[in-house]
């Protein structure tokens, strides 16, 4: 039996989805929804003439028969169709952040706890080849009790996106919300605690400085550094520039422990490198005590990779849902716990840009 998954929001991501799907066996997306002609045509396309397409993905909803749904909207159109979702009684799969404020991942949490339905948050960097690795290594002991992470993401601007809606932090919850939402959850999962309070300085100094949509100019931080306490003491870092995409690599991971250090190198998607260029992602470890450094590759599939600018993080991601979908995996493996503290964290870090001080995270 074909399982029938539905994807609301049909845009760069939701395409991405299409796709990454596509090279799993025994599932197909069956039902589209989204407003916009453009994006819906090209996701048709992708699928192929027998889908069903929606504009309303509350028609959607009533008219097909999925057993499974994606949820690829912007930031603050999760909620919406998420709690429309948990009525019918089949894994979610949202988008991460999973909110743009903490208050809305509550009223998420409760409505799943109530209706029992499984849904995963979709922080696909843990499933991305060498953050994998990564978090093996150091479930593993390779560097002993880890007490620092720190991650540097130097990159490209943030794309253009349908109605420009990732240029508002009302849209988004904010840079720290938006983009750095996956490093906050990996904090959390590698350093095995939660966080107890955050200090940011960040700002807007390069980026869409002249550009305005309706007479607004974008709010969007451009560049921050963050650093996040945690209630066993390790702490962590983040290191954030979105006018950098000349780096050689996009993503550095750190974790130090008290033995050796590991380090997991992630390059840009191949659609921004020079033409035929390739980078392939390096994990290394080195050890304090006789200073010896394992080096090694960790290659993405190149159709794997080609399916999405995400280092083949949505493939793997899926193998997994599917798994779900399919009853052989007890729950989702990113909870909507998870999904809530990263944006916790990432709203107490846009508070501490504003207030130029350091702020105590809520629990979600
Ligand atoms: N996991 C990741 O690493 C990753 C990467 C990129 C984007 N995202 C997330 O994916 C989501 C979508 O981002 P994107 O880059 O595809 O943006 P996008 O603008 O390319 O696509 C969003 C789509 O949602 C559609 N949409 C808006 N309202 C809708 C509604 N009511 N019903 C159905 N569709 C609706 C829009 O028309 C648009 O086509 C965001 O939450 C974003 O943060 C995650």
């Amino acid at each position: 039996m074909t399982l029938r998954y539905g994807l609301i929001g049909c845009g760069m991501m939701g395409q991405e989805h299409i796709q990454n799907v596509a090279l799993l066996e025994g599932v197909e997306v069956t039902a589209l929804a989204d407003p916009n002609d453009e994006m819906r045509q090209a996701a048709q396309t992708l699928v192929g003439s027998d889908v069903g397409t929606y504009r309303d993905f509350n028609d959607m909803i009533e008219q097909e028969s999925c057993d499974a749904y994606i949820i690829a909207t912007p930031n603050d159109m999760h909620l919406e169709p998420l709690l429309r979702l948990l009525k019918y009684g089949k894994p979610i799969l949202v988008e991460k952040p999973l909110c743009t404020t903490l208050n809305d991942c509550r009223q998420a949490l409760k409505a799943a706890e109530e209706s029992g339905v499984p849904v995963w948050v979709a922080m696909e960097y843990r499933f991305m080849p060498p953050l994998a690795e990564l978090i093996r290594c150091v479930t593993n002991g390779d560097v002993g009790q880890p007490i620092m992470m720190s991650f540097r993401e130097h990159r490209f601007p943030f794309l253009n996106k349908v109605k420009n809606w990732n240029r508002f932090s009302q849209r988004t919850g904010g840079t720290l919300v938006e983009k750095c939402c996956h490093f906050w959850d990996l904090m959390r999962l590698v350093l095995n605690s939660n966080p107890l309070r955050v200090f940011a300085s960040g700002s807007i100094d390069v980026n869409h400085l002249s550009e305005q949509y309706d007479g607004q100019m974008p709010d969007i931080l451009d560049n921050a550094y963050v650093i996040v306490d945690f209630e066993n003491g390790a702490r962590g870092l983040v290191d954030l520039c979105m006018f950098a995409e000349g780096s050689y690599w996009q993503e550095t991971a750190s974790v130090t422990g008290a033995s050796a250090r590991v380090d997991a190198m992630i390059p840009p998607p191949e659609s921004f490198l020079p033409d035929g260029e390739k980078r392939v992602p390096l994990v290394e470890i080195s050890h304090r005590e006789d200073r010896e450094i394992f080096r090694y590759e960790t290659p993405v599939d190149p159709e794997i990779l080609h399916a999405g600018d995400h280092c083949g993080s949505t493939f793997y991601q899926h193998v997994n849902f599917l798994d779900l979908v399919k009853g052989d995996l007890a729950k989702p493996l990113v909870s909507l716990s998870d999904g809530s503290w990263a944006v916790a964290i990432g709203e107490a870090a846009e508070t501490s840009v504003k207030t130029g001080q350091s702020v105590a995270i809520v629990p979600p």
